[in-house]
């Protein structure tokens, strides 16, 4: 008999094993283009650097924790990361970053399908060596699973061609982004494959990515050929000005159901395969905060990063009263997380965890 440690299809089947993020050594990294691109022009991220105020990372660290330890009082098994040294820098033969991210959120770097997991290529130079963090568990699961794929998508350069330099500037816009946007000119360039793992979800047989700052199209086409019993589809959200990473946009809850943000809607000739298909996509509610946490790179819509636990539940931050009471009318079982305190160090529920099992196979959902 087999000890099948790695299988996960999709965003919502019953999660049984998962790996939970920590903010240990967590570091602001200082600039480079793909990330300057994405940090808000009004942060007050913008032109500092260096380690994370160590009261900030033992807040999201007991965040986490106790976010692991509620997973675990419902029969799922928790796996944590190893913490590498953030605080060095990081030289290849084509580019040198003063520090490093981090390690978390699992979500950006490892990407679960069926029985792989599958390395990202990232996008910033700073987040290269990511996949060291995980590498003490993938490690255990290939010696425990012997049907387990360990993958690791080619590593990129990252040399300034990887970039648009119009995105360096340090003001652009809102409307100058949203121009861009909609014509899908985006920070990274067509160098070489690049993609981060967050920009895709799992429907079964189809993956969906977006395009945007983080994945660009031939990291898109590198997942097709990578995956060639998939169906792999290419989503806009062209209401974005900082178009990186799916999971706080495009929300998949169960079969036939996702919350899409309705600041960054699907456009309509991207909606065909879930209309013939009978699936619902619904506006999520709004969020309940005005502003992010300080030092946060993401936006108020981490409200709707959410970590399914399986077709009828699902946990959502507790802060976020509006979608936890949209979810109770859509039928789900709601779970309340404290998390908002560790938003600031790379996202929600959703981001600060990465699936290693989930019941269920690879079901064809669109037909
Ligand atoms: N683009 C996202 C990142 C979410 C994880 C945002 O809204 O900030």
């Amino acid at each position: 008999m087999t000890n099948t440690i790695v299988n996960s299809w999709n965003e919502w089947d019953p999660l049984r094993h998962v790996i939970v993020g920590r903010a240990d050594d967590c570091h602001i990294p200082p600039a480079e283009p793909a990330l300057d691109a994405k940090v808000p022009e009004d942060s007050d991220m913008r032109g500092q650097w260096g380690k994370r105020p160590q009261d900030t990372i033992d807040r999201a660290n007991e965040l986490l924790d106790t976010f692991a330890r509620q997973l675990e009082a419902r029969g799922i098994r928790v796996d944590r990361p190893t913490s590498i040294d953030h605080s060095k820098p990081a030289t290849t033969p084509d580019f040198h970053t003063d520090s490093q991210f981090g390690c978390m959120p699992p979500r950006d770097v490892l990407l679960t399908v069926g029985s792989e997991i599958l390395e990202a290529t990232m996008s910033y130079r700073c987040r290269w060596f990511e996949y060291l963090n995980y590498r003490p568990l993938l490690q255990k699961y290939w010696e425990e699973d012997p049907n387990f794929r360990h993958e690791a998508a080619p590593k990129p350069r990252l040399t300034d061609a990887d970039y648009h330099p119009d995105y360096l500037n340090e003001k652009i816009g809102d409307a100058q982004r949203l121009k861009w946007a909609e014509e899908k000119h985006f920070v990274t360039t067509e160098e070489e494959p690049l993609f981060d793992a967050a920009d895709v979800l799992r429907f079964g047989r189809d993956l969906v990515v977006q395009h945007g700052f983080t994945t660009n199209l031939k990291g898109i086409e590198w997942l097709r050929r990578h995956f060639p019993d998939h169906r792999v589809h290419t989503v806009n959200f062209p209401g974005d000005p900082y178009p990186i990473h799916i999971d706080a946009t495009f929300t998949p809850l169960r079969p036939g159901l996702i919350l899409n943000n309705p600041q960054r809607r699907l456009p309509a000739d991207q909606r065909a395969m879930y209309e013939k298909n009978g699936w619902e996509i619904v506006d999520a509610a709004q969020p309940a905060h005005n502003a992010p946490p300080p030092l946060c790179y993401s936006s108020t819509w981490l409200s709707m990063n959410v970590l399914v636990l399986d077709p009828k539940t699902v946990c959502v931050e507790a802060s976020e009263h509006y979608q936890m009471e949209q979810m109770d009318k859509l039928g789900m079982n709601v779970i309340p997380v404290d998390l908002r305190d560790a938003y600031a160090f790379g996202g929600g529920l959703h981001c600060c965890t990465a699936d290693v099992y989930r019941e269920g196979t690879c079901e064809d959902y669109f037909p």
